[in-house]
Formats: structure tokens, sequence, C-alpha cells
């Protein structure tokens, strides 16, 4: 992608010669695309099927780089589908990411919606979480200009989409890290207190702990007290299980730490506490995740040419929903209570 002013006329010349128009009632004739907030693996895969579906339909894209940072600043430019070509399989974002503090404020959001007014844009597409909805609906409010959002984040809580990109593969790359510390742990017969992300969210943590076989699990989304943690020990000891791995969302109370001070104080055992932080957010992106975004990158296009506005595209059983962008927050998102209950049955 170049940086460049506003071209009015030419089309790009990398757009599909061969396009093959969907109806579009709304006449979108080109849309902008950024991610924000925090990356998630697959968020490369979203913007490739953003580009190609536009591309197929005979539509421009602009890439905005740096999230809405980048959009108030004026880093746009013009993104054909060969910009996006061996990007499928990488993590992070190419057009990097930002949390703004300016794009919080009217004043900032009025100079996006400028430079987007001056790039002839019909439409934006925002790939990312809550935070990022947030901004993409006032945008909209205050200029009109229609956005349509991907869910992108590892933290997999967004009402409106059973899964949101980048999940997958931090739920993979979190139990590869808890299986190398139950090698170390069962060599040592130690206590191991793992803390996965989810500043709200205790989906990563309820996956790991059931496809880690946790003996326990704490969440956010649950009030379980910290001392629960000790009658689990005394009775994981008990039963004769020499080592134990003890799963703790990032937004549980006091984190791993408090967990394990917890155990220590309890019950005099020694522990360890891992945080596996940011690395959850980088690597290659697994199959799942590739394709969720896929057909995302495409839904999330064709919302735009048929009119639809404010609302973020998602799955359901399978299917392609759409939910309008304030109930994406303003409601919540259970963990699998099922699954939260079958982490702590397996653990007799
Ligand atoms: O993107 C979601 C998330 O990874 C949360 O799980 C975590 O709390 C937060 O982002 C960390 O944000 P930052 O990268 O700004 O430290």
């Amino acid at each position: 992608m170049t940086d460049a002013t506003p071209p009015q006329t030419a089309p790009h010349p990398l757009l599909d010669p061969g396009a093959c128009a969907s109806p579009n009632p709304a006449g979108v004739r080109r849309i902008a695309v950024l991610t924000s907030g925090g990356d998630a693996p697959g968020m490369n895969a979203a913007i490739r099927a953003v580009v190609r579906t536009a591309s197929h339909q005979g539509i421009e894209v602009v890439g905005v780089r740096r999230g809405f940072a980048g959009l108030h600043r004026g880093e746009l430019g013009l993104l054909g589908p060969r910009d996006v070509a061996n990007i499928i399989q990488r993590g992070g974002t190419t057009l990097l990411t930002a949390r703004s503090r300016t794009w919080r404020t009217p004043e900032g959001r009025a100079l996006g919606a400028k430079y987007l007014r001056e790039w002839d844009v019909d439409g934006l597409v925002v790939i990312g979480g809550d935070g990022s909805f947030h901004g993409a609906h006032f945008l909209q409010e205050e200029h009109g200009i229609p956005v349509i959002g991907i869910p992108g984040t590892i933290d997999n809580d967004l009402y409106g989409t059973d899964y949101t990109i980048g999940y997958f593969t931090a739920v993979e790359t979190a139990l590869d890290a808890v299986d190398k510390l139950r090698d170390t742990g069962a060599s040592h017969e130690r206590i191991f207190v793992i803390e996965v992300m989810g500043r709200h969210a205790g989906h990563i943590a309820v996956d790991v702990a059931v496809a880690g076989g946790a003996e326990e699990v704490f969440i956010p989304e649950d009030g379980k007290p910290v001392s629960d943690v000790v009658q689990t020990v005394q009775e994981s000891v008990a039963k004769g299980k020499r080592g134990s791995i003890i799963i703790v969302a990032e937004g549980y109370a006091g984190g791993a730490q408090a967990v394990g001070d917890a155990i220590t104080a309890g019950t005099g055992l020694e522990t360890r506490v891992t945080i596996l932080g940011h690395i959850q957010r980088g690597g290659t992106p697994v199959a799942s995740d590739r394709i969720l975004a896929s057909r995302l990158g495409e839904a999330a296009v064709f919302a735009l040419m048929e009119g639809r506005r404010g609302e973020m595209v998602g799955t359901t059983c399978g299917q392609i929903t759409h939910t309008p962008l304030h109930v994406t927050w303003e409601r919540s998102k259970d963990v699998n209570r099922d699954l939260y209950r079958c982490a702590k049955t397996l653990s007799v």
C-alpha cells in the first residue's frame, strides 16, 4: 500500500478486470478498511478477504494504517488484490493497529471523517473488538459514514457471533504453553497457576482448562472466591495427584498471582505462576481463524453493498448474521457454561 493523495477518477490498476458484480443497491464504489485495538491472528486474512471481495465486485479499497489513529492523521492509500497477496498465513496485521485516545474525542472523529470524504469513501469496514466498534459507531452517528464491523479479538467477548477472529489461534497457543508447563510441573510435582488473556472474559480460560486438563479455572464472569482454590488443591493432594494445573483468566480479580498466593497461604505448598501474556496474540492463524476471517471479510463487503450500516457481521451456528454494533457491547456473551462445568467434572 502506498500513501497518496486521493485519486479522483481512474480505477485502481489492480482492480479485477473481470469483476463479477452482485446487486449493489447502495451504489458502493469505494470502501475503506482498517484494523483497530489489540491485534488478533487472522486479521490479515480478513483484510485480504475485504480487498479481494471488493475487487471482485468492481469496488475500490482504501487501506487505513494504524487504525483510527491513522485515520485522523490521514494515513490512507489504495489497496489492490495483489497488495494482499501472501498475507493470509501471517499473524498480526499488515495495516498496523493502535488504540487511539484522540479518536475518543469528537474533534478526532471529525478529522477522520474529513479524510474519508476526501477519499470519496462510501463505507468503512472496521476489524476489531468492542472498543473499535464504539469508535466506528460514533463515526457513523456523527458523520453519516456507513460502517460495518468484523469481530477481530482473541477474547471472543462480542455478542452476536459465536466466535471472533483470533480466538481459535489464541486457544491453541495457550494450550501449547499449558502442555509444556504440565511436563515440568509433573516432573517437579508442582502446582502451576497459569494466566491466560481475557480482560473481561473467560472464554479462552474455559477452553484451555478443558483441553489442558486443568484442576480448576477462575473466570471474571463468576464470583467464585479465590479461597476455593485451597480446597481444590487439598482435595487433589488427598486423591494422590502430584501436580496441578490451575487456569486463571486475566480479568479474574487479582489474576494468577492472587490465586498462587492463596494456595501458598492456605496449603503451604510451592506454586509457580506463569502469565502467558501477549504471546497469545501472535503466531500463524489456525485454519478456523483464516476461514472465519475470509467469510466475514466477504460478508462485510456484501453488507455495505446491500446498504447495511452500523452492524457487525458474525456467524451463529455456521450462518452469517448481522448485529447492530451497539448490541455487540450492550449484551454480554456468556462463557459456555457446559464447558465450565465439564472442566470441574473432569478434574475428579
Ligand atoms: O485484545 C484483547 C487483549 O489481548 C486482552 O485480552 C488484553 O487484556 C488486552 O488486549 C491487552 O491489551 P494491550 O495490548 O493494549 O496491553
